[in-house]
C-alpha cells in the first residue's frame, strides 16, 4: 500500500466524453464554448490537449477534473458518470480520483514540501502516519528526499513544481491531469519535470496536459487539438 510508484492495475478508459457540450451564460447572452466533444482516453496513456486561445481547452480541462459540469452530454471517470454529479460528489471525486499540476504551482508557501504533499490525504482522512509515510514516499519518488522539511520559498521553480507532482502522486490517482505545468518553469527545469511525466508514463499512469508548447506536446503519445470548442484533429504520434 505504501509503495506510490505502483501503477493502477486496472486496464480500461479512464475517460469516456460523448457529445460534451458546455455553454456559458451571461445575462442573455449565451456561449457555446464547448460543441459535441467525445474522447476516450485508456488507462496509461499520456495525451496532449493543444488550441488556439479561445478553443476551450481550459472549459474542456475544468470538466475533465471536474471543476465544473457539461451543460450536456456524459463524462465517466474510470466508469463512474460525474456529469450529473453535485458539488459534494464532485469534490470527493477531485480529491481521491484526480492529481492536479497547475502552471503556478498552487502551494502553500508556509508549509514544508511533505506537509504540502500531504494535503489530498488529509482531505481523504487518512491517518496521520500513514500521510507522512506516503508523502515522503512522494517526495522521494520526484527527487527531492532531501527536500521534505524545505518550504516552497525555499525551493526553485522546478523543485517546487515537482512538489505539485508529488501532491498530484500521493492519492494514486487514476488520472493525472496538468495545465501547462511547464509554462513557469525555464528550460532546464522544464526538462525536469518533463523527464518526470515521462517516467510516471512509463509506469503506467494516465496523464492528459495541456500545453501551447510544440516540445511539451511532443513528449505525449497522443495529441488532440481543440478548435472552436470541438475536436480538430486526434493523433498517435509515440
Ligand atoms: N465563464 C465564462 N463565461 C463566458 N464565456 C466564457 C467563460 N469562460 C470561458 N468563456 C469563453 O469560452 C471560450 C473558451 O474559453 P477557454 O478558457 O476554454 O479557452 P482556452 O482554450 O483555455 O484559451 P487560452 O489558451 O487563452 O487559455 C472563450 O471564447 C471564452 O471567452
Ligand atoms: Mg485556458
Amino acid at each position: 500500500m505504501l509503495d506510490i510508484a505502483e501503477a493502477e492495475p486496472a486496464s480500461g478508459e479512464v475517460i469516456t466524453l460523448t457529445d460534451v457540450r458546455k455553454t456559458y451564460r451571461s445575462g442573455s447572452i449565451e456561449f457555446e464554448a464547448l460543441r459535441g466533444v467525445s474522447l476516450s482516453i485508456e488507462q496509461g496513456e499520456y495525451v496532449a490537449i493543444m488550441g488556439p486561445s479561445g478553443s476551450g481547452k481550459s472549459t474542456l480541462m475544468n470538466i475533465l477534473g471536474c471543476l465544473d459540469v457539461p451543460t450536456a452530454g456524459s463524462y465517466l471517470l474510470a466508469g463512474d458518470d460525474v456529469s450529473e454529479m453535485d458539488e459534494i460528489d464532485l469534490a470527493q471525486v477531485r480529491n481521491r480520483r484526480i492529481g492536479f499540476v497547475f502552471q503556478q504551482f498552487n502551494l502553500l508557501p508556509s508549509l514544508p514540501a511533505w506537509r504540502n504533499v500531504e494535503l489530498p490525504l488529509t482531505y481523504a482522512h487518512v491517518p496521520r502516519d500513514v500521510r507522512k509515510a506516503k508523502s515522503v514516499a512522494a517526495l522521494e519518488k520526484v527527487g527531492l528526499g532531501d527536500r521534505i522539511g524545505n518550504r516552497p520559498g525555499e525551493m526553485s521553480g522546478g523543485q517546487q513544481q515537482r512538489v505539485a507532482v508529488a501532491r498530484a502522486l500521493v492519492s494514486s490517482p487514476a488520472l493525472i491531469l496538468a495545465d501547462e505545468p511547464t509554462g513557469n518553469l525555464d528550460s532546464t527545469a522544464t526538462e525536469d519535470v518533463l523527464a518526470l511525466f515521462d517516467e510516471l508514463h512509463q509506469q503506467g499512469r494516465t496523464i492528459v496536459l495541456i500545453t501551447h508548447e510544440a516540445e511539451v506536446a511532443d513528449r505525449a503519445g497522443r495529441v488532440v487539438r481543440v478548435r472552436d470548442g470541438q475536436i480538430h484533429s486526434d493523433r498517435i504520434t509515440a
